[in-house]
């Protein structure tokens, strides 16, 4: 399928690169298409960004069938842009798919909409290290009846962010309250899937942190509300006795994140020791009080690795490794970051050169 394009009559400007914040500016153009049953995705076309109209039905706006992807275009010093594993998100967007009763996508075409329009965007890529483009690509149900089914009709779109750091704190260590209330997902459920009611669910919880002073919350598992299984919206990473240790993926309430997966590579590159299996809240708690947790950070596309200096459970606040950042969560802060902005020579093939 070919891709029309229709550039904007009206291009914007960056702003300083310092006072981009996270999400919040959107480049000249996103990219659409729609799938209709019995025709299959068709009218790929990258437009003028802007506001778009939909049928008050429509599935999205009722059942919330709707799922979406993050990842990054970065700028290298040479000047050229670089993405990071972009076939790992397309992947998971299809698994997401499947969860959600929507429509494939096909992964090859999938990538060459991604990179043909961020080549159009180009000039919407930050410069300075630690700032990038953010890419958002999602999908909807948009059928226009009010019938609870799988979808007939939906739209894929793509729109882009040019984006500093997701945490105000950065790299520096983030306080994390435990929650023992709401849960994100369940098993059986949807946590494996990136799917906008995951994220919708988890506001109050960390609406309910933020008001105590808390950065986000550590999720406990859905059934037993026993094993950790992520922090805010990331994947989680706890150094107990010189063990690197992180929820395993099996109950399918976790978000295998694409940040996770590097990460492990890379420690294991690295000749630490990592396992991926349950880790329950009084491991941790009992790991925290004998001063064995020597570090804990959660990994994603958008932090990146972000220190936990502080843990909360109940009435009890622990500090984790001084609250300072740990040497192997700087490791893979450094390793990541430097692969990503093609700082580091990346001997695993994770870059995608545009
Ligand atoms: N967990 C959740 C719930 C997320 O939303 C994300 C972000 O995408 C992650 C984990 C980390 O995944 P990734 O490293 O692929 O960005
Ligand atoms: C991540 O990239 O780690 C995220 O969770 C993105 C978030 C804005 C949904």
């Amino acid at each position: 399928m070919d891709i029309k394009i229709v550039k904007t009559q009206n291009p914007g400007t960056m702003p300083p690169e310092d006072k981009l914040g996270f999400g919040k500016i959107f480049t000249d153009h996103m990219f659409v298409m729609e799938y209709d049953e019995g025709k299959g995705w068709h009218d790929a076309r990258i437009v003028p960004f802007g506001n778009i109209s939909l049928h008050p039905a429509s599935t999205v706006l009722h059942y919330g069938a709707e799922i979406f992807e993050g990842l990054k275009a970065y700028r290298r010093a040479d000047g050229g842009v670089q993405l990071f594993r972009p076939m790992e998100n397309i992947k998971r967007m299809n698994r997401s798919a499947e969860r959600m009763s929507l429509p494939l996508l096909d992964e090859e075409f999938a990538l060459k909409a991604l990179t043909t329009f961020v080549k159009l965007e180009e000039k919407w890529v930050p410069k300075s290290f630690g700032t990038s483009l953010y890419l958002r690509p999602y999908m909807f149900g948009n059928d226009e009846a009010l019938g609870v089914h799988a979808v007939h009709s939906a739209v894929f779109m793509i729109i882009a962010s040019p984006s500093g750091s997701y945490y105000a704190e950065g790299i520096n260590p983030v306080k994390i309250m435990i929650e023992d209330e709401d849960v994100r997902t369940v098993r059986g459920g949807t946590g494996y899937a990136k799917c906008g009611g995951n994220y919708a669910a988890s506001t109050r919880a960390g609406e309910r942190a933020a008001k105590k002073g808390y950065s986000q919350v550590l999720w406990l598992d859905g059934v037993e509300r026993k094993y950790i299984e992520e922090v805010g919206a990331m994947n989680v990473m706890f150094k107990i006795d010189g063990v690197v240790v992180t929820p395993e993926l099996s109950s399918g309430s976790i978000l295998p994140g694409i940040t996770r997966k590097s990460c492990i590579e890379v420690l294991k590159k690295l000749g630490e020791k990592v396992e991926e299996r349950k880790l329950s809240v009084d491991e941790l708690v009992s790991a925290l009080k004998e001063g064995r947790l020597e570090e804990a950070w959660g990994c994603g596309t958008a932090a990146v690795v972000s220190p936990i200096g502080k843990l909360a459970y109940g009435e009890e606040e622990y500090e984790v490794g001084g609250g300072k950042i740990g040497a192997t969560t700087q490791k893979l802060y450094d390793i990541l970051t430097g692969i990503q902005w093609g700082k580091v020579e990346d001997e695993f093939g994770w870059v995608y050169k545009l």
